[in-house]
C-alpha cells in the first residue's frame, strides 16, 4: 500500500492507475463501520483508494474537531493488511489555503436534521467531498448508513454537479447490543457506553409501535416517553420520522413513502446519531 501525502503524487498515481478504482473516505480512527467499506469496496474494484483527513470545514466551532482521534499508524496497519492500494492522508494545507474563496452548500437538504443543529456542517462535507472526488476520480464510492443524512446530501451532489460515481451505501454495523459503530463511541465511560444503545432501542420501539399507529406523531410522543423513562440521562436533539428519499418528515405512515426513524442524541455531552428503515404493514392492518 502506498502512503500519499500531496495532491500532486496522488495526481501522478492516478493518471496511471488501470481498471476501476473504488474510494472510501473518512477521517480515520477507523473501526468495523469503515472496514465493511473497505471491504466491499475491494470486492467491486481493481484498486481501492482510502482517505483520511479530519476535515476542519465540517467542524462547529463548538465542536470536537481538536479532540477528534488520530491513530494514523494504527488505521495505516489496519489498511495495509486488507489490502488497500492507496491511503491518502493529506495535512491540511493541501486541502486548503487561507485565501480560499469558494464555499458550497446545499440549499434544503443541508439544513434539515443534523444540519439545523451543525450549521455549516453538511457544507464542509460537500466542499471537502468535491476536492477529494476530483483528485481520486473513483468510479465508485462508499458511504455507511449511519450516517443516512451525510448519504442522501452525497447522491445529490453527486447527481447534480454530473460526478460520473456511483455512490454505495452500506447498512450501518452495529455492536452486539445494538449500538451503532462510530469513532466517537470511544469518548463515552463505560456507564455512558450503556446509556449509548438508548438510541437503537428508541428506534427499534419506534417500530414496534408502526403497526398501532399511522400518525407519526403518536408514535413519536411514546417513544420519547420510552426513552425519557428508561434513559434518563440521554438528551434527545432529535426524532422524527421522515421520508428516506426526501428527508421531509412524514405525518402518516403508508406503504407507498419509505419511512425512517431518525435521532440525535448526547450522552455524557457526546453527539450521537442512528436510524433505521421502517417497515409498515398494508392500510388494511390499521383500524
Ligand atoms: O463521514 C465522514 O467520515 C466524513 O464526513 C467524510 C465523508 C469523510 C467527509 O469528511
Amino acid at each position: 500500500m502506498e502512503l500519499i501525502r500531496t495532491r500532486e503524487a496522488l495526481r501522478q498515481w492516478r493518471g496511471k492507475a488501470q481498471g476501476s478504482i473504488g474510494f472510501v473516505p473518512t477521517m480515520g480512527a477507523l473501526h468495523e463501520g469503515h472496514l465493511s467499506l473497505v471491504r466491499h469496496s475491494l470486492s467491486q474494484n481493481d484498486r481501492t483508494v482510502v482517505s483520511i483527513f479530519v476535515n476542519p470545514r465540517q467542524f462547529g466551532a463548538n465542536e470536537d474537531y481538536y479532540r477528534y482521534p488520530r491513530m494514523l499508524d494504527t488505521d495505516r496497519r489496519l489498511l495495509e493488511n486488507l489490502g488497500v492500494s492507496v491511503l491518502f492522508a493529506p495535512p491540511e494545507e493541501e486541502m486548503y489555503s487561507p485565501d480560499d474563496e469558494v464555499w458550497m452548500s446545499l440549499t434544503r437538504l443541508s439544513r434539515l436534521w443534523c444540519g439545523s443543529y451543525r450549521l455549516g456542517h453538511f457544507d464542509g462535507v460537500v466542499l471537502v467531498l468535491t476536492k477529494l472526488f476530483h483528485l481520486v476520480a473513483p468510479h465508485r464510492a462508499y458511504f455507511g448508513e449511519k450516517d443516512f443524512q451525510q448519504v442522501r446530501v452525497v447522491e445529490k451532489m453527486v447527481e447534480e454537479l454530473f460526478f460520473p460515481i456511483q455512490i454505495i451505501r452500506m447498512p450501518t454495523v452495529r455492536e452486539p447490543d445494538g449500538l451503532a459503530i462510530s469513532s466517537r463511541n470511544s469518548y463515552l465511560s463505560p456507564r455512558g457506553r450503556a446509556q449509548a444503545v438508548a438510541l437503537y432501542k428508541t428506534l427499534q420501539y419506534i417500530q414496534t409501535l408502526v403497526p398501532k399507529f399511522r400518525l407519526t406523531h403518536k408514535i413519536l410522543e411514546e417513544a420519547r416517553q420510552y426513552l425519557h423513562e428508561r434513559f434518563p440521562e440521554v438528551k434527545v436533539e432529535y426524532l422524527a420520522i421522515v421520508d428516506e428519499y426526501s428527508l421531509e418528515p412524514l405525518e402518516h405512515l403508508s406503504q407507498s413513502a419509505k419511512p425512517r426513524a431518525l435521532i440525535a442524541a448526547y450522552v455524557e455531552g457526546v453527539r450521537l446519531i442512528d436510524n433505521i428503515p421502517l417497515e409498515v404493514p398494508p392500510e388494511e392492518a390499521y383500524t
